[in-house]
């Protein structure tokens, strides 16, 4: 495994609300994670885990510290060239797939390719190889409402790929399968890692596929630890 850091987050500091609303939900979190491994992150509800997800995935600023993903200090770039690291190296999966019912499931994968500007068969072509390297060969014209939950999630997973990110951020990505099915989605994102060189923070409440990762950190508290 190639021991590039890709994404690094230091001295993270979060809350939310002001004066009696005041909440410090992350303080003085540091993470910094390599190509090709798996992270997770496990606490109780309310921990932060979501909170801390979104702001390493640049979806949120921090209040204090910096996000820097390969190398680059995010919050201190313009704005569309955050939104250029945001879309071509970061992935997201959520507990839900937000997959788009009135959209096939291979136009579903295809999207976010085709929302960064690449023809629509080139995006097709390409969610067409991520639907077969997640074993859902054949059932790319099929709508998300006749696809099973695992299938769903699976093509979610398909979907957080199309662009090649660099660090995949998933908040409870099994949070809502049966245990077969999220054996399924976690295999997956083991064999994608090690074969896509491609880094995982995966917040979850399942002991067994936070123990499964190359590291496990617990928030609680407003702490991150190892
Ligand atoms: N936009 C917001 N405004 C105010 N408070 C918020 C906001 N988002 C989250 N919170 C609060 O921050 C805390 C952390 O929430 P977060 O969703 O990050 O927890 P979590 O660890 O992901 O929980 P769960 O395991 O239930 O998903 C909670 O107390 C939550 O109520
Ligand atoms: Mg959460």
């Amino acid at each position: 495994m190639s021991k590039n850091p890709v994404l690094s987050a230091v001295d993270i500091w979060k809350s939310y609300g002001n004066g009696a609303t005041f909440l410090s939900i992350i303080r003085g979190a540091c993470i910094e994670i390599s190509e090709g491994e798996v992270v997770s992150i496990v606490g109780p509800s309310g921990s932060g885990k979501s909170t801390f997800l979104h702001v390493c995935g640049v979806l949120d600023p921090p209040d204090r510290g910096t996000v820097s993903v390969r190398s680059m200090d995010v919050w201190s770039v313009s704005e569309s060239r955050r939104a250029k690291i945001r879309n071509g190296e970061l992935g997201f999966i959520f507990q839900f797939h937000h997959l788009l019912d009135e959209f096939t499931m291979l136009e579903n994968v295809a999207m976010p390719s085709m929302l960064a500007g690449n023809s629509r068969k080139e995006a097709l072509d390409s969610a067409a190889m991520l639907l077969k390297e997640v074993g859902l060969s054949g059932r790319g014209q099929h709508f998300p409402s006749e696809s099973s939950g695992g299938e769903r999630q699976r093509a979610a997973v398909a979907r957080a790929l199309i662009l090649s990110p660099s660090v995949v951020l998933a908040d409870e990505p099994t949070g809502n399968l049966d245990s077969a099915n999220s054996r399924n989605v976690e295999d997956l994102m083991f064999k994608l890692a090690e074969r896509r060189n491609q880094a995982f923070i995966i917040a979850t409440h399942s002991i067994e596929l936070a123990g499964r990762a190359h590291r496990c950190f617990t928030l609680d508290d407003g702490i991150l630890r190892s």
